[in-house]
């Protein structure tokens, strides 16, 4: 990395040191957009605050930390230094939404000591990039501070006004929540008790959200806040002071109540603060992982592969079949027994199916002995993790997969009974070598073993960051499902390729499911730190199509089932629905057959949280572009323009849209497919049905193809 050391005098406008008075630091992004004050109070306070375009965007908010063993608040500092410096450096992904990646900005180390007599020093790190700021504390090794427990951390998030905030109820175990969009004078988390079907969740404060979280000022300027490489500390919460519209950290605690355990030296996890008066540039935002460490998992691009998988998982979600061999798993959806899943007929089905359709990967969920008695009881020793069902045949599955250049994914369901999961990790690990497994998906589902845990504590968070590395020795890829919501540590990780930690697409199956503006709030609140294994690819909407008793639905038309693999980033995408709902519309299937899962760029073309995404995306390594729009409740239409295609290039346009006539509600399934010639001048016409959406695929045509498609106008 480029580090150009600077002197402090001419990085660090306005330092003014009067003798008597307070003092302040002040520095600006790399151009100027966004300013970083520090007040340094006279009594030893010290305050930050910033400034988007010259207007104040986070009021002067507190910054501190208070200890329980030693017993002490560290909130009066003495100034004892400040380093600064400038990185501009360019890196290349493992895979994403960009081949290249620019890191510019100027830090700034703001070096304290405590006041009240106790010699402990610790340092802030200020880094300002031109759409926000990270920082963290960072507590060098030194003889007065060796081991030490955080009780709370005093960090504060002022906002200047009672904003439009996208939230869901603060919590230590869950992150599946419908979002709630509402001014911050009216959250009440309360109301998240309503989400009955979380399996844990853990309601502590009325006016605590998680981050994730997305503000929208009545001037038009959009805010988020959250962290940046969650690493050996618990998740942060944000508990709203309405009466000063202040956010004051809350971080998950342990068992004891405690909220960290650290030893000097060490760092917490950065708090980010992204700010634009652009929406879409919100979503461009690279700056969270920016903040994460560069790869750990030096081999990565040997073995790690984007990819879009397929699975026997939504014929359990729906009640067609059983992940338990009996058929009648205790606490499962279904009244009456149906098929055990994961046999090995069902399953050569699916890797057929894969193999024709060009998919990776096949995940199979409840291969392995435990399913009957898995959930709800807080029990230890649930699953092995190596003994499969009966009628499930390791051995010929592998050969099977193998002889048609499939691979199984594995499943981990831990129940959240992790104690066990960590005993058996390295034997499940080399059970999945030995028989040709590459990659896993993980489940936390119910509550946490070591009992008192949360999913969102230290021990957790420390969990999963062992899961990354251990499978990474393991050359194995990982998606994590209830694990804590994500920080951009896929960029240390590249083989953590995915997580859920949201509402994913499931909930549509058997729950009152996630509304039609849930997809276009998800990119704007988890997705900012990292991929969402989503599960998109719905085509049978309607649940009553399996059970004539259900009432549950998708809550989108099937064409915006289509272009969430475009603005739901993730590369690891499933075409989630059953392989005879695919046969029978093989035409839309096409688009989810031909869309990437990794890219070299990414145009987000317009966007507002709770209302509309449009993007575009170039297939990595191919002329191939797609673009995914979608609409929340209401019908819109777009005029986009396709100036990111190659000027003077043809290139046919296969248009997957809602038919005239669609509606989530109303009439889902209606779609249309029209192929055109394109280029570069093209504005399309996007006309999306409520709860909507289109996907396009731009594939560039030769001479000859291009006599047989219309010109679009
Ligand atoms: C919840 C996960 O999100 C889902 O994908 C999985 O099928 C079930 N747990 C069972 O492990
Ligand atoms: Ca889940």
């Amino acid at each position: 990395m480029l580090l150009k050391r600077l002197l402090i005098s001419l990085v660090l406008i306005g330092l003014v040191q009067l003798v008597y008075a307070d003092q302040s630091i002040n520095i600006s992004s790399p151009n100027n957009t966004i300013q970083l004050g520090l007040l340094h109070r006279t009594n030893g306070d010290l305050v930050y605050q910033v400034l988007y375009k010259g207007k104040t965007t986070i009021t002067p908010s507190g910054l501190g930390m208070k200890l329980k063993s030693p017993e002490l608040s560290l909130v009066k500092f003495d100034l004892i230094g400040i380093d600064s410096s400038i990185a501009d450096e360019t890196w290349q992904p493992v895979w994403g939404e960009v081949s290249s990646i620019r890191n510019n900005y100027k830090q700034l180390v703001v070096k304290l000591s405590d006041r009240s007599g106790s010699g402990i020093q610790l340092q802030i790190i200020f880094r300002v990039f031109d759409e926000g700021i990270g920082f963290r504390y960072s507590f060098p090794q030194q003889a007065n501070l060796n081991h030490f427990i955080i009780a709370d951390e005093l960090t504060q998030f002022g906002v200047s006004g009672d904003h439009k905030a996208f939230w869901i109820p603060g919590d230590f175990d869950t992150n599946e929540y419908p979002y709630y969009t509402s001014n911050l004078s009216s959250v009440d988390a309360t109301g998240g008790g309503a989400a009955q079907e979380i399996h844990a969740k853990t309601y502590f404060d009325k006016n605590a959200v998680q981050t994730p979280l997305m503000m929208k000022s009545v001037d038009g300027i959009y805010i988020n806040i959250h962290e940046a490489g969650l690493i050996n500390y618990p998740a942060m919460n944000l508990v709203l002071d309405k009466s000063s519209f202040t956010f004051n950290t809350h971080l998950v605690p342990d068992a004891v109540g405690n909220k960290a355990y650290l030893q000097t030296p060490s760092v917490t996890p950065w708090r980010t603060i992204i700010v634009s008066d652009k929406a879409a540039e919100l979503l461009a935002s690279k700056m969270i992982l920016n903040l994460n460490e560069p790869s750990k998992v030096a081999n990565a691009p040997s073995w790690v592969k984007p990819q879009k998988y397929v699975g026997v998982w939504w014929e359990m979600h729906v009640g067609k079949s059983s992940w338990d061999y009996s058929g009648g798993q205790v606490g499962s959806q279904q009244a009456t027994r149906v098929p055990h899943g994961a046999n090995t007929a069902n399953v050569k089905r699916y890797i057929d199916f894969a193999a024709k359709n060009g998919f990776s990967s096949v995940l199979v969920e409840g291969w392995n002995t435990g399913w009957e008695d898995w959930f709800g009881q807080w029990k230890e020793d649930v699953f092995d993790f190596v003994t499969p069902y009966p009628d499930f045949d390791v051995k010929e599955l592998q050969q099977y997969a193998a002889a048609r250049g499939v691979k199984i994914i594995m499943h981990h369901e831990t129940s959240g009974s992790v104690t066990n999961y960590e005993r058996w990790m390295d034997t499940a690990y080399r059970f999945m070598k030995q028989f040709g497994y590459d990659a896993v998906k993980t489940g936390y589902v119910g509550r946490i073993i070591p009992r008192g845990e949360h999913h969102d504590g230290q021990w957790m968070v420390k969990h999963y960051e062992r899961v990354a590395q251990k499978t990474a020795s393991y050359n194995i890829m990982v998606n994590m499902h209830e694990s804590v919501r994500l920080t951009g540590l896929h960029r240390t990780y590249p083989n953590w390729l995915a997580s859920e930690a949201a509402r994913g697409n499931e909930f549509n199956a058997w729950s009152v499911g996630n509304p039609p503006d849930h997809e276009t709030i998800l990119p704007f609140t988890r997705l900012m730190g990292g991929p969402m294994d989503y599960t998109p690819g719905i085509f049978k909407i309607k649940m009553n199509y399996y059970n004539p008793g259900k009432t549950e639905q998708v809550h989108t038309t099937l064409a915006k089932q289509l272009a969430l693999y475009v603005t739901m980033y993730s590369p690891l995408q499933m075409a989630a629905d059953l392989p005879e709902n695919y046969e029978a519309k093989m035409d839309a299937f096409q688009f989810i057959k031909d869309v990437a899962a990794d890219w070299d760029d990414t145009k987000i073309l317009d966007a507002e949280p709770g209302d509309y995404i449009i993007t575009a995306r170039k297939a990595k390594g191919s002329s191939n572009w797609f673009v995914g729009a979608i609409t929340d409740e209401l019908a819109r239409n777009f005029s986009t323009s396709l100036s990111f295609l190659d000027p003077g290039k043809k290139y046919i346009a296969a248009i997957y849209r809602d038919a005239d006539n669609a509606h989530w509600k109303d009439n889902p399934e209606a779609y249309i497919i029209e192929k055109f010639l394109v280029d570069s001048k093209t504005n399309l016409k996007l006309k999306l049905a409520p709860g909507g959406g289109t996907a396009v695929s731009l594939m560039p045509a030769t001479v000859e193809e291009a006599k047989h498609f219309k010109k679009y106008k």
